[in-house]
């Protein structure tokens, strides 16, 4: 089943006194429930552009966006709020993302009761689930963002999605804020969740490692636009546009890994979560 269905999307913004941006240039895709679509490009192609504008953060100036075959500038306000809780996103910056005022117990609670997800006498169990679903110990409850780690804080960021019980996750950038050794249990921990889940997710990044191991579907963004598109491996081991070959070539490191990687099981390359 589609999920999302994006045609001809244009994102240009006008900044007073200066020239338009056009951020996102006609870009075209889909999404169907469950999958995982990995979005690539260099700094500044237009990739959280496009996410803003997916999830309703910001107006698209053209084209069509289109959610169950629903078309989001057209849907009746409740249908828009119920649009805005199955669709979330999850920053890169997880400590930041954060209220600093309130502990991890706070965060959960606050969502569940604001969205009303579960009755009230539900809500404690319910905030354990979901600590457990991102592997994270009851230890943490009453902590606040800053005692605890950047990865534990992107944790509680995708607990805090999953309070609302969504059909569809955009990851913009969740792990290249962390440490390398943290970045591979997240990665770890959204694909777990894809599968169990049956999420589907939308994986923005600009290491093509991290997309390759993680989604179905690869989209190669460049200026605006996406360029090269397909199934993950086809895309990045046969390369079709010059743009893609030229993002492959300009990081050797992942070249090499993404050959070492394809060798190994991907269970032995993400190791599980601690
Ligand atoms: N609010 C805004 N007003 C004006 N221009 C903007 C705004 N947000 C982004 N831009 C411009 O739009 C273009 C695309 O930016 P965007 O943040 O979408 O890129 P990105 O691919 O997410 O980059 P990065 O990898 O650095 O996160 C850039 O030229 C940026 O300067
Ligand atoms: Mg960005």
């Amino acid at each position: 089943m589609t999920l999302l269905n994006v045609q001809d999307l244009h994102v240009t913004y006008h900044a007073h006194g200066q020239k338009p941006v056009e951020a996102v240039r006609g870009v075209s895709f889909s999404v169907d429930a469950g999958e995982s679509l990995g979005i690539v490009g260099e700094s500044g192609c237009g990739k959280s552009s496009l996410a803003k504008t997916v999830i309703g953060l910001q107006p698209p100036s053209a084209g069509s966006l289109r959610f169950k075959g629903q078309e989001l500038s057209r849907m009746a306000p409740a249908a828009f709020r119920d649009y805005r809780r199955v669709v979330q996103m999850v920053f890169q910056d997880a400590v930041g993302s954060l209220n600093p005022r309130m502990t991890v117990r706070q965060t959960l609670e606050e969502v569940l009761h604001v969205h009303r997800m579960v009755p009230a006498n539900r809500v404690a169990a319910r905030v354990r689930e979901l600590l457990d679903r991102v592997g994270l110990p009851e230890t943490v409850l009453d902590a606040y963002p800053r005692e605890i780690s950047g990865g534990q804080c992107q944790r509680i960021s995708f607990a805090r999605c999953l309070a609302l019980e969504p059909q569809l996750i955009i990851a913009d950038e969740p792990v290249s804020a962390l440490d390398v050794s943290v970045q591979a249990r997240i990665l770890n921990l959204v694909r777990t969740l894809q599968k169990e889940l049956h999420l589907a997710v939308i994986l923005i990044s600009h290491d093509l490692a991290v997309v390759r191991n993680i989604c179905d579907r690869v989209a190669v963004m460049y200026a605006g636009q996406f360029v090269e598109s397909g199934p993950a491996a086809d895309v990045l081991d046969a390369p079709k546009h010059a743009y893609t070959r030229e993002l492959l070539a300009a990081v050797p490191d992942v070249g090499r890994a993404l050959r070492e990687r394809a060798q190994r099981p991907t269970s032995q390359l993400l190791t599980p979560s601690s």
